[in-house]
């Protein structure tokens, strides 16, 4: 009896490892390192003292999956793995469904196949588009604004669509916020490739000299300071989310028993929302380093302000985010002093 985790070796993915060995299961990770190093598997079987049973493969490869499942009695998958730089998305379009709609298809066919019915999906903020009314709430009306936000939704909508077809399954979806942070050990962390798209990983880059300085997209925005507003999210508290709605799933409350024709759609956030300067300026304080900023066009797609309401996550889940902005800016900084070129020594 294990849990397969798909996209295992990546950033949620490994947090996720941990969390899941500690809680006592047996974890076996599916992931094609396409954005990632199995690296991260070894330091998490250090930290928790448990082996992680790793296969290489693409979630494309259906008979490979089929494989997988059988071989290891797998009785639950919790989904990460997928493609997720907006950006590259608005580029290359056909890769983003290629992968993250097609590939989760074929995931889903190979699980029916082994009977394998139980699926956490890792969604995100982005399906909602530009805030209508803001705390988000699960039912705000969802728009996304790019290919990459359009995987995610037609990927939930296919989880809707399978749950309505056969009740058996059982199906949580999960929106992430503005996950950062990194594992208090600092062993394992957020490793991007390259220039870094997102906030948390681009400061620590600059804090550490790895890069000169921090482009704040916008200071115009219609918030306190002017700078855009998140709501980050320790991948720590995200992960324990996921251990929450694994055990809603296998022994669903009478609540949830109620609810059974539907699928378990949550926000994953801390509902509180923090600006680019506060984010900056926390960072500082953190690493006692400083961070040099200039001030540059707003980017497109931006909202000027996104938290969650983590109202059903608590109703349903009875998950509150308990880490604040200090342990998210402390533990990215721990890790990155680490591992200041990631998982591979060799990298530039
Ligand atoms: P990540 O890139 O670190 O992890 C994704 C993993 O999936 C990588 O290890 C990659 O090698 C693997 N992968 C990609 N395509 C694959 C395929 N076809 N077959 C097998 N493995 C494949 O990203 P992450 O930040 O850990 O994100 C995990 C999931 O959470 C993604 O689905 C992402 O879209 C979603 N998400 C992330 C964020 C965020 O800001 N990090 C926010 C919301 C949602
Ligand atoms: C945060 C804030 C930027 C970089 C993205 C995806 C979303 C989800 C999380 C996967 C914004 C500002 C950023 C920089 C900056 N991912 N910023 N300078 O855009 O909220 O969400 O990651 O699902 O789908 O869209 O996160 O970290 O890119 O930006 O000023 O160099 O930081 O404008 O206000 P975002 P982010």
């Amino acid at each position: 009896m294990s849990v397969l985790v798909t996209g295992g070796a990546g950033y949620i993915g490994s947090h996720c490892c941990v969390t899941f060995l500690e809680a006592g299961h047996d974890v076996v990770v599916l992931d094609n390192l396409s954005n990632s190093s199995a690296e991260s598997l070894t330091r998490v079987a250090e930290l928790t003292g448990r082996s992680v049973h790793f296969e290489q493969c693409d979630i494309r490869d259906r008979a490979h999956v089929e494989t997988i499942l059988r071989k290891h009695s797998c009785e639950s998958v919790v989904h990460f793995a997928g493609l997720k730089a907006v950006g590259e998305s608005v580029e290359d379009p056909l890769r983003y469904y290629e992968n993250n709609v097609g590939g989760t298809v074929q995931l889903l066919s190979a699980m029916q196949a082994c009977n394998v019915k139980t699926i956490i999906f890792s969604s995100s903020a982005t399906v909602y588009g530009e805030p209508q009314s803001l705390p988000l709430r699960e039912d705000h009306p969802t728009a996304p604004l790019n290919p990459y936000g359009e995987s995610k939704l037609m990927v939930e909508q296919i989880l809707k669509d399978l749950k309505t077809s056969d009740p058996e399954w059982r199906i949580a979806i999960l929106r992430y916020f503005n996950p950062t942070g990194a594992h208090a050990s600092g062993l394992i962390g957020e490793d991007p490739r390259g220039v870094p798209n997102n906030l948390m990983p681009f400061i620590s880059q600059v804090a550490s000299g790895r890069r000169e300085v921090l482009s704040i997209f916008g200071d115009d925005y219609p918030t306190e300071d002017g700078t855009g507003v998140r709501d980050y999210i320790h991948v720590v508290d995200l992960v324990e989310g996921h251990l929450k709605a694994h055990e809603a799933l296998i022994k669903p409350s009478e609540q949830l028993q109620a609810n059974t024709s539907e699928c378990l759609t949550v926000n994953l956030g801390t509902g509180t929302g923090y600006s680019v300067q506060e984010m900056v300026r926390a960072f500082e304080r953190a690493s006692n380093r400083a961070v040099a900023t200039q001030i540059a066009p707003r980017r497109a797609g931006d909202s000027a302000e996104v938290y969650a309401s983590t109202q059903k996550a608590s109703d349903v889940l009875d998950w509150t985010a308990g880490r604040g902005l200090q342990d998210m800016c402390h533990d990215t900084w721990n890790w990155v002093c680490k591992n200041p070129k990631g998982y591979d020594d060799s990298a530039e």
